[in-house]
Order: C-alpha cells, then sequence, then structure tokens
C-alpha cells in the first residue's frame, strides 16, 4: 500500500521531483497550497527552480531549497497548511525527526516532526511582514543527530487586496485665479496603497471626482485637477469644496477606495472696476476752517480685493479745483478732499468739484470691458463763520516829522469786520510795541496820534502793533505791524567834531596851520551835511589868526604872523561860527583855545608853562638840587600817607583799585546786560577824592600833561 502510493504520488508528481528532488539524499518540499501547487509550475517558477536546482547541483546539499507561499488575512477554522518538508534519507532504516526554526517558528509557523507538514498558526499580514526566514533541519527521532545540514528557506505572505488607498497630505487646499481659461492646473494629489504595488492590481489607483463638478476635473492616473468651466468668477464664488476619489483594483468593482476633499479657492484679479456708492455728495465747511482739514471722504466700491481694489482719486473738473485737492486713502481705499487754500464765504458759498477713482492696477486682459474707473459730483457748500477783523493792509509804514505837533495825526489804519453782519470795530495800541506811550490812536477811526515829541536822533522807528477788536465779539481780534519812521528836521546846530586844543609854537611862521578842525551835525539831512565856517563879526579882521575851510568840510585856521609869546599872552580864545546847509540853517559858535607854546627848532612842541620858562635858563645846581629833593620828599609823603591809610582802616586807594579791577573785570564778562552796566560804575575809576588827581586841571587834556609834564605839574 505504502509503494502504491507512492507511485500514485510520483505519477502525480513527476514534473515537480525531477525538478525537485534531483539528487539523492535529499529532502522534497511539496508545496500543499493548492494554489500555490499550480503557481508552482508557472514558466517563472520553473526557471526558478532550474536555477536553483542548478545551484544544489554545484553544491551537492540534501536540502531541496525553495520558498513556500501562503495567503496573508487567511482566517479559516483549521491552522493553514504551507507547505511540507521531506527528506529522501532512507525513512524506513531510521525514524526521522523534521526541526524547525527561525522567524515565527513554533508560534506563527509549526511544523508536524513527522510527517514535516508545516502550518501558519496565526493570521498573516503581508503588510506587516512580507516574508519569514526559516530552517529546517532532518534530525535522529532518537538520538537528534542531524541527518543532514540545517537548510533555509523563505515563507512568502501572498498579497490579498486588503488595504484601501489613502491620501496621506489630505485635506488638500489650492488656489487657482479666477477666470482662468478651462484646463487650468489647480492641483495634483497622490493616494498611496499599502497593498503590494507589483503584485496584481491592489495597488493600481484610479481617480475620480466624487464632487466638484462640473468646475473641476481629474485626470485618472495622474490625480492633476484641473478647471473644468471657463472664467469662474471669484465675486460670485470664492471656495469650492472637491471630493477625490481614489480606487484600486484599476478603479474597478471589488476594487477599495479612498476619499479625500480638495477645497480650491479662487484668487482675485482685477475684473471690475470701481464704483461710486454715490453719484453726488454733499459737504458742508465753515470758511474759516485751517487749511489741510479733511472736508470729507468719497468712497468708490471695488468688488476686487487687495490690490486690484486700490483706486486713486483725483479731481477732474469743477469750479473748486484749486482750492480742495483729493488724497487717496489706501488703507479705507477711499478719497479725502481737503482745503488746499483759504474759503470766503462772503466771495463764493459753494463749489461742484467731479471727482475720479481709477484702478491703480489695471489687468490688460480685462481692460477691454470699458474703463476701470468712475466718476462722482461732489458739492461743498461754504458755511459762514465768525471772522476777525481785516485790515486794509498787512503791514502799514508811517512817516512823521520829529518837529510834528503833539497830537498830530500820523497816519490811520483801517479795518473791516468780512462778516455779512459787520461788527464795528475799535482799535487799540499794543502797549508792549508802545512801552513809552509815544503814540495814541483813535478807538473809532484808527487814527495815530502822536502822544510825546518825537526824537530822531533819538529813535528813528518806531514799530508798534495796531490791535482791531470786534465790538460784538471781543474775541474776533486782529493784529497789524505798524512801522513809524521819524524824519530828520535840522533841529540840530553843527559843532566841533571834538574838543580841539591847539597849540602855538612862538617860533611858528606866519601862514601855518595851527590846527584843523571839522564839524558834526546830528541830523541827518538828505543831500548830507555841508558846513560853513565864519569868524565872528567883529573879528573878521582878527590880526593874529585867519580861517581857510578845506575840500573834506573841514577847517584850518592859520597863524597871521610870528613873534607870539606865552609871556605876552599865553592862551587865545578863537569863536568860530559854524553853520549848517539846512533849512532854515543852524549854527553855534564854538571856541577853539590856541595855548603858546615852546617848541623845537623843527616844531615840536616842548613847554606850554609860563613858569617853567620863567625858571631861567642856566639854573644853577643849587636849585636843581633843590627841585629834585622836593620831588622825593613829595614822593615820600605819598607813600606814606598811602602805608599809613593801608594800616589803619581799609586803605581807600587799594580798596577802590580793587573795586575797580573787580568791577572791570565784571564788565568785561559777557552777558549779563544793563546789570553789568550798573555794576560797572564809572566813578569808581573817576577818582572823585583827587587821591590820584594832584595834577591841577588847566583846562589842557590831562591826558596831554600826565604824557609829557607829570613832575613839573606834581611840584607846582
Ligand atoms: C521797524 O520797521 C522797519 C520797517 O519794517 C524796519 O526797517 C526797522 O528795522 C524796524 N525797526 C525796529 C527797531 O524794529
Ligand atoms: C592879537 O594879539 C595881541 C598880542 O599878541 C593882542 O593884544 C590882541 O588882543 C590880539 N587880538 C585879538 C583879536 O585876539
Amino acid at each position: 500500500m505504502p509503494e502504491r502510493l507512492a507511485e500514485m504520488l510520483l505519477d502525480l508528481w513527476t514534473p515537480l521531483i525531477i525538478l525537485w528532488i534531483a539528487l539523492p539524499p535529499c529532502i522534497y518540499m511539496a508545496p500543499m497550497n493548492q494554489s500555490h501547487v499550480l503557481m508552482s509550475g508557472s514558466p517563472l517558477e520553473l526557471n526558478r527552480l532550474s536555477e536553483e536546482q542548478r545551484i544544489l547541483n554545484r553544491s551537492k546539499r540534501g536540502w531541496v531549497w525553495n520558498q513556500m507561499f501562503v495567503l496573508e488575512e487567511f482566517s479559516g477554522p483549521e491552522p493553514i497548511l504551507v507547505g511540507r518538508l521531506h527528506t529522501d534519507l532512507d525513512p524506513g532504516s531510521k525514524k526521522i525527526k523534521y526541526i524547525l526554526s527561525g522567524d515565527g517558528a513554533g508560534t506563527i509557523f509549526q511544523i508536524n516532526d513527522v510527517t514535516g507538514d508545516i502550518h501558519a498558526i496565526k493570521r498573516l499580514d503581508r503588510e506587516e511582514k512580507a516574508e519569514y526566514t526559516l530552517t529546517a533541519q532532518a534530525v535522529d527521532w532518537e538520538t537528534n543527530k542531524p541527518l543532514e545540514p540545517p537548510s533555509e528557506f523563505i515563507i512568502k505572505v501572498q498579497d490579498i487586496n486588503d488595504n484601501a488607498p489613502e491620501f496621506l497630505n489630505g485635506p488638500y487646499h489650492a488656489t487657482v485665479p479666477e477666470m482662468s481659461i478651462l484646463g487650468t492646473s489647480v492641483t495634483n494629489v497622490t493616494a498611496t496603497d499599502a497593498d503590494d504595488p507589483v503584485y496584481g492590481n491592489s495597488a493600481k489607483l484610479v481617480y475620480s471626482i466624487l464632487e466638484g463638478q462640473p468646475y473641476f476635473s481629474i485626470e485618472p492616473e495622474t490625480a492633476i485637477i484641473k478647471t473644468a468651466l471657463p472664467n469662474m468668477d471669484r465675486e460670485a464664488k470664492e471656495e469650492y469644496l472637491v471630493v477625490i476619489q481614489a480606487k484600486d483594483m484599476g478603479g474597478h468593482s471589488g476594487g477599495l477606495s479612498g476619499t479625500t476633499t480638495l477645497t480650491v479657492t479662487l484668487t482675485d484679479v482685477n475684473d471690475n472696476p470701481p464704483k461710486f456708492a454715490q453719484s453726488l455728495y454733499h459737504f458742508s465747511v465753515p470758511e474759516d476752517v485751517v487749511l489741510g482739514t479733511a472736508i470729507g471722504r468719497v468712497k468708490a466700491n471695488d468688488q476686487d480685493v487687495g490690490e486690484n481694489a486700490q483706486s486713486s482719486y483725483d479731481i477732474i473738473d469743477g469750479d473748486g479745483t484749486a482750492l480742495f485737492e483729493i488724497t487717496s486713502d489706501a488703507q479705507a481705499q477711499d478719497g479725502i478732499i481737503r482745503l488746499r487754500k483759504p474759503l470766503d464765504f462772503e466771495t463764493k458759498k459753494s463749489y461742484t468739484l467731479k471727482v475720479e477713482a481709477a484702478n491703480v492696477h489695471i489687468d490688460p486682459r480685462f481692460s477691454s470691458r470699458g474703463p476701470f474707473k468712475d466718476t462722482a459730483t461732489v458739492k461743498i457748500v461754504v458755511e459762514d463763520a465768525d471772522e476777525p477783523p481785516v485790515f486794509s493792509s498787512p503791514t502799514y509804514l508811517l512817516e512823521v516829522h520829529e518837529n510834528a505837533a503833539l497830537n498830530s495825526v500820523i497816519g490811520q489804519v483801517t479795518a473791516r469786520d468780512p462778516d455779512i453782519t459787520s461788527s464795528p470795530i475799535r482799535f487799540s495800541i499794543d502797549r508792549h510795541t508802545d512801552l513809552e506811550r509815544q503814540f495814541n490812536i483813535n478807538a473809532d477811526d484808527g487814527k495815530i496820534t502822536l502822544a510825546t515829541p518825537l526824537d530822531r536822533e533819538l529813535s528813528v522807528w518806531h514799530n508798534i502793533t495796531i490791535i482791531a477788536t470786534e465790538i460784538r465779539n471781543h474775541s474776533q481780534i486782529s493784529r497789524v505791524p505798524v512801522a513809524i519812521k521819524v524824519l530828520d528836521v535840522n533841529d540840530n546846530a553843527p559843532e566841533f567834531a571834538s574838543e580841539y586844543e591847539a597849540f602855538l609854537c612862538e617860533n611858528g611862521k606866519p601862514g601855518q596851520v595851527i590846527q584843523t578842525v571839522s564839524a558834526m551835525d546830528k541830523d541827518d539831512p538828505k543831500n548830507g551835511h555841508y558846513f560853513l565856517y565864519s569868524l565872528l563879526p567883529e573879528m573878521v579882521n582878527n590880526p593874529n589868526f585867519t580861517i581857510k575851510k578845506n575840500e573834506d568840510n573841514s577847517l584850518s585856521i592859520l597863524a597871521k604872523h610870528n613873534g607870539f609869546n606865552r609871556q605876552k599872552q599865553e592862551v587865545y580864545l578863537l569863536p568860530i561860527i559854524i553853520s549848517d546847509s539846512g533849512n532854515p540853517p543852524l549854527s553855534s559858535t564854538s571856541t577853539l583855545t590856541i595855548r603858546v607854546c615852546g617848541c623845537s627848532n623843527d616844531g615840536v612842541v616842548q613847554s606850554c608853562n609860563v613858569e617853567a620858562y620863567v625858571l631861567p635858563i642856566g639854573l644853577s645846581m643849587g636849585a636843581l638840587i633843590a627841585i629834585l629833593a622836593c620831588i622825593i620828599l613829595l614822593l615820600v609823603i605819598v607813600v606814606l600817607f598811602v602805608t599809613l591809610r593801608r594800616h589803619k582802616n581799609e586803605p581807600l586807594i587799594i580798596k577802590d583799585d580793587e573795586d575797580v579791577r573787580e568791577n572791570i573785570i565784571r564788565y568785561d564778562d559777557e552777558g549779563g546786560g544793563e546789570e553789568d552796566t550798573e555794576a560797572f560804575d564809572i566813578a569808581t575809576l573817576q577818582n572823585p577824592d583827587g587821591i590820584n588827581g594832584f595834577l591841577p586841571r588847566w583846562g589842557l587834556p590831562t591826558q596831554w600833561w600826565e604824557e609829557r609834564n607829570p613832575i613839573q605839574t606834581a611840584c607846582f
């Protein structure tokens, strides 16, 4: 019976046995899975087997190496038979035991150690583990001694379509510009299928759209989504929900499927022009509104968004184009009308403007649809405002002669209330600008009068501010600057430009110029000064001196003869009449003092003092010594005096000196103005006690004396 069975098996499996059991002794593996049995006969399997057989031929091993297949997800009532191990060692002589080890041996795969049948005792998942590597060995039943070297083989888990396609990156979002042409690519999506991509169609996906038609289409294989309608309008519908399905088994029935959603947002293009919400706007504005003030806003709506909705606003026409301007507010996307020039209710009470809003970013594709702009009319009504008085001139310049009589009218300012209900106006002088109250103003008629006498030589300009106040509303005030210029009147007589001191040499020659004098006049005649000089009428024929007018308006005094003598006459007084060219002219008499002096041969003044002259020329030695002694004594006295003063009280001189020094220092300091000039008391410099001033004042310039003859005078 066993022989017959063997024969039957042989008959049945001849092709396989030929292939698989090439060399004795060997184990052959008979795949028992029916589908696999059949599959193992396929040309591919045959090729592989023959290849393996060649390897076996070479290695001369006892195991037939092969792989077994088992379907995943099999869940029958019994464990599934995966295959059978067999060795062709003589089974009769020895009892053989099959041992299985490796991946899942004993836990997933169980072997019947007698028959060599391998069963899968657990459900398998190819997507979890696609193949198992196991080792089989035939051992002696009793001794457990290996009869063959171990042989490795693989159990492959065979795929079934147990995984649906999945969109791992969904849900998707995509954008496409509105107004796109039909077939514009939007995006593409990808589904994945965990099933075996190389075996069968379990992972062969086909895409379709379940929702979102007729707006979008999908390419079945590439899953590229395209627009299916031309010119979709964002302003009509902005967002579309597309449901996409991926189906495996090439889309055939029985396949598994997965879906995802794609949200398509249409992006804006500038396909809509701006449109004013109103065709007519009314604004009103008080006439006294500050320049630059926003008077009103106009807005052109645009169905587009972002920069496509941006419009620039312009005033394109109207009777107020010069007075108003419009600026575009990009934020609010409106236009702001502002005042550019002052309004005057009394002149014009309303304005009409034509404003235009034009899209900034035009899309040339749509510009043929018409102008991307709109216009509206703006009516602006000017409202009356209580305005301050307005002077007839922004400034006034008045001129007045310095001899103008008190209370005489210098000039007049006028102002009016520009309002319709014109209020009377009262004028006043801003007293901060006329601290000396030089002027008065008639509150009613604005006539400015002189309050105190003017003196051009003191102040040429009196710049004051006049205030105009509305009687009905005292808060309505205007100010105007009034510059009053004092005009010259010949009210000052000319006089010597300085205090001249003339010296006449005893040894001088006739016709010699003793002194040149010039005159000055505080007045400011238009054509400049021209002076006339003359001697007193009774002195016209002065035997001693004569005068000669020079080109430059100055005067030379000449000696008429020689032989002037100090002994005879020490000082001559020469009165000179100086008169100006005013109308009427003014004149004054200035007296020139001429002192007779002893001079060297070349005319250098040496001594003008009579006593010095009295000293005999051949002064005795004793007299000189006496003079010297006198000087020394005087010096000693002075020194003693000073020292005593210092030791006693606070020394007056030194104190004064210190004061002077301090005052000078303070005076030299910068800043302080009037306070500093107070600090500087010129009197302290002038030695009122005469402590330094033992120089007698003879009418000669002190300086001159100090320079030339201090000792002489001191000793006098
Ligand atoms: C007064 O105003 C006149 C004219 O504007 C100007 O020339 C002059 O300098 C001003 N004088 C003073 C002291 O401000
Ligand atoms: C001229 O000088 C003489 C003496 O030198 C004097 O007596 C006479 O008064 C002088 N005349 C005048 C007008 O000063």
